[in-house]
């Protein structure tokens, strides 16, 4: 008999799935898990059943920055990521010796599709003067042309380093958040036109009317969301930081800018607060609420189950590409580090 006791909220998730993905879920995935020494790595998009078997399993369900340190710091000789390609390379370019697999290989990225590694190379090579900083949501090869990789969580940080520095950037590819970092810090930018197929879809006329009709509600927003979605933002960051904002604000209402997948953690940490998506459409269309990544979505039960019993969906990077994309890459690492360390030391004082 398949022990199934779980809380509330897991029991939610977890109330019709199917005899086949039971066993998956309880039997088969975990025990093949602790067979092949692999530690399940997922994020905040991935559908819920994912994450909630890294957490059940001893892994992690985080934002892209902590996915690939996390991914680093662990024991496990082999890592699952369950999220899309760039984070599965970045797990390979900081744990080089690892073994990575995904569940899915030809879960991609709009952002990383967006930033060919020809058209970039001949971008940069016309701008020798500015420092390159480049999104992790971006091939190891595009990265390993940057001075920078960043993710969300730390981009407003480290390009506030450079611009004091007086350094002039060259940045790809997320157009919008491109434009929030340059007006958040008032860097020299210069802005690569990449953008991101899910947040790219938030509607303001609609946003407006819903914050009309829950003029309480607090509105948390992706910065990978157009400008004038931002505008309206109570609160601007990565995955993890808006998680945290439910948790923290007092609000008990709130419109969340990004895509759904994020509502399980939320819903978990937060269970007693009413969460609503940001429109996606204006009136009219099948699906108002819309956002969902589709290359997320293939992180499923059973492609889990198949990289792990067939080992497939294992992730290469070329030795030369790792050797280059690694250095931008640690380089933000160290970086967030010091950052936290600084914070820990202040707050100590
Ligand atoms: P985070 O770095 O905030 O987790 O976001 C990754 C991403 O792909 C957002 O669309
Ligand atoms: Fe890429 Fe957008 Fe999907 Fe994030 S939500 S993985 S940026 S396509």
């Amino acid at each position: 008999m398949i022990n199934t006791s779980l809380n509330n909220n897991t029991s939610n998730i977890t109330k019709n799935l199917s005899e086949r993905d039971q066993e998956l879920f309880y039997r088969e995935i975990p025990s093949l898990l602790k067979k092949k020494d692999a530690s399940l790595i997922a994020h905040y998009y991935t559908p819920a059943l994912v994450q909630l078997l890294a957490e059940r399993t001893g892994g992690i369900v985080a934002d892209s920055l902590e996915m690939a340190r996390f991914g680093k710091k662990v024991k496990n000789k082999t890592l699952i990521v369950a999220g899309v390609y760039f984070m599965g390379e970045s797990a390979k370019l900081l744990s080089p010796a690892k073994k990575i697999y995904m569940p899915d290989i030809n879960a991609t990225c709009s952002l990383d599709l967006s930033c060919n590694y020809d058209d970039f190379k001949s971008f940069i090579s016309k701008h020798p003067d500015r420092k390159v900083v480049v999104y992790a949501n971006t091939s190891a090869k595009v990265r390993s042309l940057a001075d920078w990789v960043v993710t969300s969580r730390n981009a407003i940080e480290i390009v506030n380093h450079l611009a004091t520095q007086g350094q002039k950037i060259l940045w790809a590819p997320d157009k919008y958040l491109g434009n929030y970092i340059k007006n958040k810090t008032n860097a020299d930018m210069l802005i690569w036109q990449g953008e991101c197929i899910v947040h790219s879809e938030f509607k303001i006329k609609k946003l407006l009317d819903l914050k009309s009709i829950y003029p309480d509600a607090a509105i948390l927003v992706h910065p990978e969301s157009p400008m004038e979605i931002i505008d309206q933002a109570d609160v601007v960051g990565s995955t993890s930081i808006l998680i945290d904002a439910v948790t923290s604000l007092p609000n008990d209402t709130f419109i969340i800018a990004t895509d759904k997948g994020i509502f399980y953690k939320m819903q978990q940490l937060a269970p007693s607060k009413t969460l609503i998506p940001a429109p996606t459409a204006e009136d009219g269309a099948n699906c108002r609420a819309c956002a969902s990544c589709p290359w997320m979505a293939l992180n499923t039960l059973e492609s889990l189950y198949s990289c792990l019993k067939n080992d497939t969906g294992e992730i290469y990077v070329a030795t030369e590409i790792i050797e280059q994309a690694a250095v931008p890459m640690q380089r933000m690492v160290d970086f967030n580090e010091n950052i936290q360390l600084k914070k820990e030391v202040s707050y100590a004082q």
